[in-house]
């Protein structure tokens, strides 16, 4: 229950990123050892990856954001759809196990509803490497003796297939070029990841991609990245509430492109080194956004820059340019009083001086965050 009509005030550390998370756990499998991942955020999708890596053999421990894994007993190649519904990214095992054991069959994949999330080009990448690749009863299954090294160009930039081809490639024959490759905050961690394992990864986050593969991988100890969504929901939270903020434990260049817009419509925002102080104290001016792939606007916080831009004097435009259906929220919106129309990718966006309180779906309320 939220009461709302409060200023958002004070300072909030942020956690470790979900989607480094979620790539770094199921890598961790690909060496016979015990690593030991840090800052991990202790979320849901990280506790149903955990669920999986269980299942498949390995031994976790935590303390506090610490979490051991050992991976030396595996025994399983196989992660059928009750054990990976709950969570997308677990198509990461594909890559994974087929680095781990030259075999791999796993679940299509569950996770968040933003219409079609085809991964034909995780699959393309896979043959490409020499998999042999089959989608049988829901499973996708995939077998290589050994891959091999190849280039790689992907047809759209996807953040998904980039890493799980980095997973795939690590130990591959010779050497693979992803082009076109995905520039985002978690695919350098996760190549940082596998580098701190042994891989030989270069040019993570620029949109070339080579590695270099390698015949063993060492377990390791990492610290992953903090979170760029959540700290930008805080930002936009403490706007849309007139707030004062301070986010604490954040990478302030993974979040570029909404400080600049924040101060585009008025707000103040104040870049420390690893902490950024956010100040709004009138109504912001309205604004268009476009989401894109890294360093463009992050389709991950275009529902909450769409609630602030409801509440901003004028009219607003947002093009979603990532996922083709990702407005389902705005019909619960506009019970609360928001004046959005949305036509297709597109969402035209009257401020309107406040919201109110309603009762609201679980279900409905997760999609604006996820
Ligand atoms: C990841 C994030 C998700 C974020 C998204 C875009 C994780 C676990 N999730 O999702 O929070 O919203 O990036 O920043 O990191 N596509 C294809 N074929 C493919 C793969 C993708 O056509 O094989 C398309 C998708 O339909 C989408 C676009 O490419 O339109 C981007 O998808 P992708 O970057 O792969 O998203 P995910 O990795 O699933």
């Amino acid at each position: 229950m939220i009461e709302g009509g409060y200023p958002l005030e004070g300072e909030v550390v942020i956690n470790g990123a979900k989607n480094a998370a979620v790539a770094v756990i199921p890598a961790a499998l690909m060496s016979e050892g015990e690593s030991v991942i840090e800052n991990l955020p202790l979320i849901e999708d990280v506790f149903a990856m955990d669920d999986i890596l269980l299942k498949l053999g390995a031994k976790i421990e935590y303390d506090n954001h610490s979490l051991k894994i050992d991976a030396r007993n595996l025994h399983s190649y196989i992660a059928p759809y009750e054990s990976v519904k709950k969570i997308r990214a677990s198509y990461y095992l594909i890559g994974a196990l087929l680095t781990r054991f030259g075999k791999a069959e796993v679940a299509m994949p569950g996770g968040c509803n933003f219409g079609s999330r085809p991964i034909d080009q995780h699959i393309k990448g896979f043959r490409a490497l020499g998999a042999d690749v089959r989608i049988e009863n829901g499973m996708i299954k995939a077998y290589a003796d050994r891959l091999v090294g190849t280039k790689i160009y992907l047809d759209v930039v996807s953040v998904g297939a980039t890493i799980n081809l980095m997973l795939a490639a690590v130990k591959a024959k010779g050497i693979t070029i992803i082009e076109n490759a995905a520039k985002e905050p978690h695919v350098v961690d996760t190549a940082n990841f596998l580098n701190s394992m042994g891989a030989k990864i270069k040019g993570a986050g620029t949109d070339v991609i080579r590695i270099e593969g390698v015949d063993r991988l060492y377990p390791t100890k990492y610290a992953i990245i903090p979170d760029q969504i959540e700290a930008g929901t805080y930002m936009i939270a403490a706007c849309a509430t007139k707030g004062h903020i301070v986010v604490k434990n954040v990478i302030p260049k993974h979040l570029e492109s909404l400080t600049a817009k924040l101060v585009e419509m008025g707000a103040e925002v104040i870049t420390y080194e690893d902490s950024i102080e956010v100040i709004c104290k009138q109504k912001l001016r309205s604004s268009s956004i476009k989401t894109m792939p890294y360093p463009g606007f992050p389709t991950d916080l275009q529902p909450q820059m769409t609630v602030l831009l409801s509440l901003c004097s004028g009219t607003s435009i947002v093009t979603e340019g990532v996922w083709e259906n990702r407005y389902q929220y705005v019909d619960e919106l506009k019970k609360m009083g928001a004046n959005i129309k949305v036509e297709g990718r597109v969402a035209v966006v009257e401020g309107v001086e406040s919201l109110q309180g309603l009762r609201l779906l679980l279900w409905t309320f997760g999609q604006v965050l996820l």
